[in-house]
């Protein structure tokens, strides 16, 4: 059985103010689904601190355990920090630092030594979309970036098209059954069907209280990563409720 997943990707926001929106997260955390939040760096320590249910990870970490990368962190020292997860391969990383898969996958490989489970992020842009090229570049992200040595427990994929992220379009349900359904058995054929079936597949991109439902009916739909409606309670709280009512 394969635990549903509610994770918030703080991306660049939140100062030590915002640590009480994790904090109103406490009931609906303590539902069946994993609540995971993913804030700025800075803040890793004290949500970890804040024993509201909620488990706590990273937005990146270094391919390196340690050395001279001003400005980076390491996943050992997220680890060191409390945090459980890290998000690695975020299309605003892939773009704005020109990661590709080849460093997304030492960086999954520094995760796991350091011990974290990682919520690895693919999706395809509106022009390959069109080009109806999405499958292959799925399907080429997931090859590419997710090292050899995948269990259920130290990776989730996330598929987030990137036309979706933070525009308010979502594809419809179909398009997503249709990825989901398309990594799902790519990973059993990659890692067998034992693992493949245990691996948590999110969906992300413009996930709403309003939308969450019926995404959340969407065959291996596990959960979702969440953006603008993680950063307040009252936003990501009803999206969490809706994801453990799928879950009954
Ligand atoms: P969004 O972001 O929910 O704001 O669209 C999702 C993400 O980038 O993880």
């Amino acid at each position: 059985m394969r635990r549903k997943l509610a994770a918030g990707n703080w991306k660049m926001n939140g100062t030590r103010a915002a640590l009480a929106e994790i904090g109103a997260m406490r009931e609906a955390a303590s539902g069946a689904a994993e609540v995971l939040i993913c804030p700025p760096a800075t803040l890793v320590a004290q949500a970890v601190g804040n024993d509201a249910g909620v488990v706590i990870g990273g937005q990146d970490c270094h391919a390196n355990a340690s050395g001279a990368h001003t400005g980076d962190i390491s996943a050992e020292m997220l680890k060191d920090a409390g945090a459980t997860y890290v998000i690695l391969g975020h299309s605003e990383r892939r773009q704005d630092h020109d990661e590709h898969d080849d460093l997304v996958r030492d960086k999954a490989r520094a995760a796991w030594e350091a011990g974290l489970s990682v919520v690895l992020c693919v999706g395809e842009s509106l022009a390959q979309r069109d080009a109806q090229n999405t499958l292959d570049i799925i399907g080429g992200q997931l090859a590419g970036s997710i090292p050899d040595g995948a269990t259920g427990h130290n990776l989730v994929v996330a598929y987030e098209p990137i036309w979706a992220i933070g525009t308010g379009k979502v594809p419809t349900t179909d398009q997503i059954g249709e990825v989901h359904d398309f990594m799902r058995s790519r990973l059993e054929r990659r890692f067998g069907a034992g693992v493949g079936r245990s691996v948590r597949l999110l969906y992300g991109g413009s996930v709403k209280p309003s939308n969450a439902a019926e995404i959340f009916a969407v065959s291996n739909v596990d959960g979702a990563l969440v953006g603008g409606a993680s950063l307040k309670a009252s936003d990501f709280v009803p999206i969490i409720d809706a994801l453990n009512d799928s879950a009954d």
